[in-house]
């Protein structure tokens, strides 16, 4: 039986990325790049997928999950090497072996599938996928005869200038015979710039076996982007950014200028929301129909209803229902839970708190540890103080009360439903449906007085 099997190249430091986190784990639009790649590549039906860790196996290893086998490669001696290390799992499998970098997060599902196709087709033993690149510095360059057909790969510090002025370079992505693969990978050498097992090398070599080796060239350079700095991984972002971002337009959703606007792998967004400029939204969050996600709003991880509107606000973990408006300069703290039509004004912080049905609570307030019932109206700049240096303590607001501005409302603390809370009062006792609570000190009016002080004139 034939197979289709996939190694994913991931064991290097990427010492050009200058970081302590493990080239293939930088993320891009929210995703792990060595992700981004499984992604695309359990699209298609793979009888196996190694991934070969060396640096940071473990958090590799987390973060993949058994979503891949893996090999390990202790020490980085090159592409060729790393292959090599599959060999106690894929050695002796009949069918055909795709090899792809961790570090090349832009590639599509439906490519791996045309390269496959392709190769399966031809009958060749190896075949390459290629594309033209605008600045072909850094890559392997892919050096064919006269006639077309692909001689061998070299990389840039091996490169002749003649060859350096090659701009079709290798993408990094091949599909060998699986058996014709581990062959050759046997006669690659390390007597070149770098002294390490280069993997393209095999391609030379099949060449001068005088065996068929095809070349897929692809049309889109910015989907084969290998990110080994910085500053190719913000490429890849804007890249991967435009792709997501042109989804959401065709299924609907407004953007007045998509190149200012993040959104995360995975966010899902409903038809006719209207997403600002400097939004960026991430992690698990999905928005439903008919929202306004205002400029500069941060949103991780929240599920917001329809018709919602968000300005200018940071919401983490948290829920907005249907008709609910927060902003703007709010903030959205874990486990903040917002009931329909609830409105939300400016600075105002809300965490672990549920605020239900047509609740107001229009300025500058605190709301934490609590849950609001329905129909409150709380005043401007009320504080639910729910710690007492030690402990956190909930308060609960039944339906239909006014809690004063400037109120301090101490917790542990129950406030019935149908209850008045006067302006300025600290309030540290329960109070009972119907009752209105005050504590604050009565005001004296001291006669004339104004005439007594220096700059009365
Ligand atoms: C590689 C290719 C180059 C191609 C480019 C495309 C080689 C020698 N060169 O160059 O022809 O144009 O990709 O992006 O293959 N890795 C290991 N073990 C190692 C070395 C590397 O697992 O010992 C992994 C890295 O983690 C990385 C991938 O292999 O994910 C590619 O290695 P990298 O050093 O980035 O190769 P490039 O110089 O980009
Ligand atoms: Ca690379």
């Amino acid at each position: 039986m034939t197979t289709r099997n996939t190694i994913i190249l991931a064991a290097g430091k990427g010492t050009r990325m200058k970081s302590k986190l493990y080239k293939v784990l930088h993320q891009v639009c929210g995703r792990t790049m060595v992700d981004c790649v499984l992604t695309q590549v359990e699209k298609i039906h793979m009888d196996n997928i190694v991934t070969v860790v060396g640096f940071g196996a473990e958090d590799v290893k987390t973060q993949l999950g058994d979503r891949s086998q893996y090999a390990l490669q202790e020490k980085q001696l090159g592409t060729g090497d790393a292959v090599k290390k599959t060999a106690d799992i894929l050695e002796d499998v009949d069918g055909s072996t795709m090899v792809v970098s961790g570090d090349t997060p832009l590639f599509t599902a439906e490519t791996f599938d045309h390269l496959f196709t392709q190769h399966e087709e031809s009958g060749a033993v190896a075949t390459v996928l290629t594309s033209k690149a605008p600045n072909p510095f850094g890559y392997g360059r892919v050096v064919r005869d006269d006639k077309g057909n692909v001689n061998k790969i070299v990389e840039q510090k091996d490169a002749s200038v003649a060859e350096q002025n090659i701009d079709e370079i290798n993408t990094g992505v091949y599909v060998f015979d699986n058996h014709e693969l581990f062959e050759a990978l046997k006669k690659v050498k390390n007597d070149n710039a770098q002294g390490e097992y280069y993997l393209p090398d095999v391609i030379g070599i099949f060449k001068e076996e005088g065996k068929n080796i095809g070349a897929y060239q692809m049309k889109d350079f910015d989907e084969s982007m290998g990110v080994n700095d910085r500053i190719a991984l913000s490429k890849a972002n804007q890249v991967m950014q435009q792709r997501i971002n042109e989804y959401h337009m065709s299924n609907g959703v407004t953007m007045p200028n998509p190149n200012d606007t993040y959104i995360d792998f995975g966010v899902e967004i409903g038809q006719d929301t209207i997403v600002e400029p400097g939004v960026h939204i991430s992690g698990h969050t999905k928005i439903g129909n008919d929202c306004k996600i205002g400029a500069n709003s941060e949103i991780r991880d929240c599920i917001i209803h329809d018709n919602v509107t968000v300005t200018s606000s940071l919401l983490e973990e948290s829920e907005m229902m249907e008709g609910s408006n927060i902003g703007p300069y709010s903030h959205l703290r874990p486990e903040a839970k917002i009931g329909e039509n609830v409105h939300l004004g400016n600075f105002v912080e809300v965490k672990k708190a549920q605020i239900d049905e047509g609740t107001k609570v229009g300025h500058l307030t605190y709301v934490g540890n609590a849950h609001l019932g329905k129909n409150i109206n709380v005043g401007c700049g009320v504080i639910f103080a729910n710690y007492d240096g030690k402990n956190k303590h909930n308060t609960e607001v039944g339906d239909n009360s006014f809690i004063g501005s400037n109120a301090n409302l101490i917790a542990p603390l129950h406030i019935d439903d149908h209850t008045f809370i006067a302006a300025g009062s600290t309030i540290t006792d329960d109070v009972k449906q119907y009752d209105m609570a005050i504590a604050r000190q009565r005001q004296t009016n001291k006669p004339g007085y104004f005439k007594k002080l220096p700059y009365a004139d």
